[in-house]
């Protein structure tokens, strides 16, 4: 089913359509070609997957291998002193959104009791709570401020910093490294110092939970026998990483969206009942976490194309979720919209293991935000606002607000 459509040369990110929609070149390719060759800046071709179901069969499919990534350093492409991408990578122990099953069903199971829906609901008024007291501090500074410094970084931080038994005064260790880690264009070397940074210090903090266990997840994990110091670093460090960056880019820019679209904005004010529809469209309009590696381990046939084996496939989750064959005017943010169906959590074995969380979060989250600052709005022109197209998880860098007045 070719048609002459030029192949893109590395990824199309270039936010040329606004800072809320898939980059051009990408909408064009979903819609000409939703399967579609591309060529890796080292010469090499893989495939980058753009459609709504083209996605969603690719995830369900464990025939696509996770073990693209080094401990989630995307590898997509020969790098000096990595494995050739014809060869699945090294798996760094723990990491198991790298790795495929058994191992990755073993791993996960392990967690899987401490992210369910009960004990998430168990956990909401302690989230609010933690919530309330961030806003508490916001309402004491002076405007203007970063609400990604003061708000949104804060509040996932201190809640997987208590789920896991992380101390919360180590933040800047954690912080600096998992942002350093997930940058674009540092080199190699930077990437594997941040990740040493982490693990040296998780490694402290694991072999501590493993003499004076406390209540929490690390400490749970330390006392079974079956897993080892190396694979517990490599857990703790994806909860840590994934459980606080996507989060907090999800309260800044779903506030930023929201302030950008003052009807909606207003409606969701008035209603506060229109929160859990709202906060699944945001996900889905933004899906901040957007692109993910896999590797097809042998040749499979995907929307009308045969992806070879040891290819390397690249899944657009943003340009899934803004597919008009699935989601009608997908590039309208409509807070009413039944958007659940959405990709932005990913979909099958690797499905988010901490989604439920996260939106407790983003629910107590957007929630006191709009209750507490009535008046809130951006202390500079939306142009000016600092978009993180630099990193491998979308954002703002910096949201400068202002208000008027404060509620409780
Ligand atoms: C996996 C997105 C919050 C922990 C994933 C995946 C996506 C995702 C797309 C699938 C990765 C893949 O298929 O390769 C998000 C977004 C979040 C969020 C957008 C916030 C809005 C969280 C939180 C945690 C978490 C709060 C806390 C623990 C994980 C873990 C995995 C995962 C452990 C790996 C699951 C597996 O491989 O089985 N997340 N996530 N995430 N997420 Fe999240």
């Amino acid at each position: 089913m070719s048609q002459p459509v030029p192949v893109p040369h590395g990824l199309p990110v270039e936010r040329d359509a606004g800072p809320f929609d898939p980059p051009r070149e990408i909408t064009r390719l979903r819609e000409t070609r939703p399967v579609s060759p591309l060529v890796f800046p080292d010469g090499h071709e893989g495939w980058l997957v753009t459609g709504y179901d083209a996605v969603r069969r690719l995830m369900a499919d464990t025939r696509f291998s996770s073990r693209q990534d080094i401990g989630i350093i995307h590898v997509p492409y020969e790098t000096p002193g990595m494995p050739l991408p014809t060869e699945p990578s090294p798996q760094m122990p723990g990491v198991f959104v790298a790795m495929d099953p058994p191992d990755h069903t073993r791993l996960r199971r392990k967690l899987t009791g401490a992210f369910t829906v009960k004990r998430m609901k168990q956990l909401e008024e302690h989230i609010a709570d933690i919530t309330e007291r961030q806003l508490d501090e916001l309402a004491r500074l002076t405007p203007p401020v970063d609400l990604v410094r003061e708000f949104a970084l804060p509040v996932p931080s201190l809640v997987i910093c208590e789920l896991l038994g992380v101390p919360y005064a180590d933040r800047a260790t954690f912080q600096v490294n998992s942002a350093k880690f997930l940058e674009k264009d540092v080199s190699l070397d930077e990437k594997m110092a941040a990740l040493g940074g982490l693990t040296t210090y998780l490694a402290e903090l694991v072999t501590r939970k493993r003499d004076t266990p406390g209540e929490d997840i690390l400490s749970d994990l330390a006392r079974q026998d079956d897993l080892g110091t190396e694979e517990l670093v490599g857990i703790g460090f994806l909860l840590l990483l994934a459980g606080h960056e996507t989060t907090a880019n999800m309260l800044a820019l779903g506030t930023f969206a929201l302030l950008e679209h003052p009807e909606q904005l207003a409606d969701l004010r008035a209603d506060p009942d229109l929160l859990p529809d709202a906060v699944e469209e945001l996900m889905r309009y933004l899906s901040v976490a957007d692109i993910f590696y896999r590797y097809a381990t042998e040749d499979i046939e995907l929307g009308g194309e045969t992806i070879g084996k040891g290819s390397t496939v690249v899944v657009s989750l943003l340009a899934a979720n803004h597919d008009p064959r699935r989601f009608d005017n997908p590039d309208t943010l409509d807070i009413r919209r039944k958007a659940r169906g959405h990709l932005s959590f990913g979909h099958g074995i690797h499905q988010c293991l901490g989604q439920q969380l996260a939106r407790v979060e983003m629910r107590a989250g957007f929630e006191g935000l709009l209750r507490r600052f009535p008046t809130l709005k951006l202390a500079v022109p939306a142009a000016e606002v600092k978009l993180k197209t630099d990193m491998n998880l979308y954002g703002v860098h910096e949201l400068p607000v202002t208000w008027t007045e404060t509620a409780r």
